[in-house]
């Protein structure tokens, strides 16, 4: 098993590389303040309203597969690739 101390994903066909970056960290707070793609609005902030859906994609048996998330109950850190 590889050990890295970052994680790695691609966000709109680029590669992120992230370090030294919060456990707790949203997807919704670093799409809006770390890379102002503000288009991803913020509701409730727990996951009920969608305002902050967002689609993520997976690689499945080499087929990309996306699924549409709450980007304010995802943790940065489980987007690793
Ligand atoms: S802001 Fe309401 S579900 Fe994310």
């Amino acid at each position: 098993m590889e050990v890295r101390n970052q994680i790695r994903f691609l966000l709109n066909d680029e590669e992120v590389r992230l370090k030294d970056l919060s456990p707790d960290l949203s997807l919704l707070d670093y799409l809006r303040l770390n890379k102002d793609l503000v288009g991803t609005k913020e509701g409730c902030n727990e996951g009920d309203c969608g305002a902050c859906t967002v689609l993520v994609g997976k690689l499945v048996f080499g087929e990309l597969i996306y699924e549409s998330v709450n980007a304010c109950i995802r943790f940065v850190p489980s987007l690793d690739l």
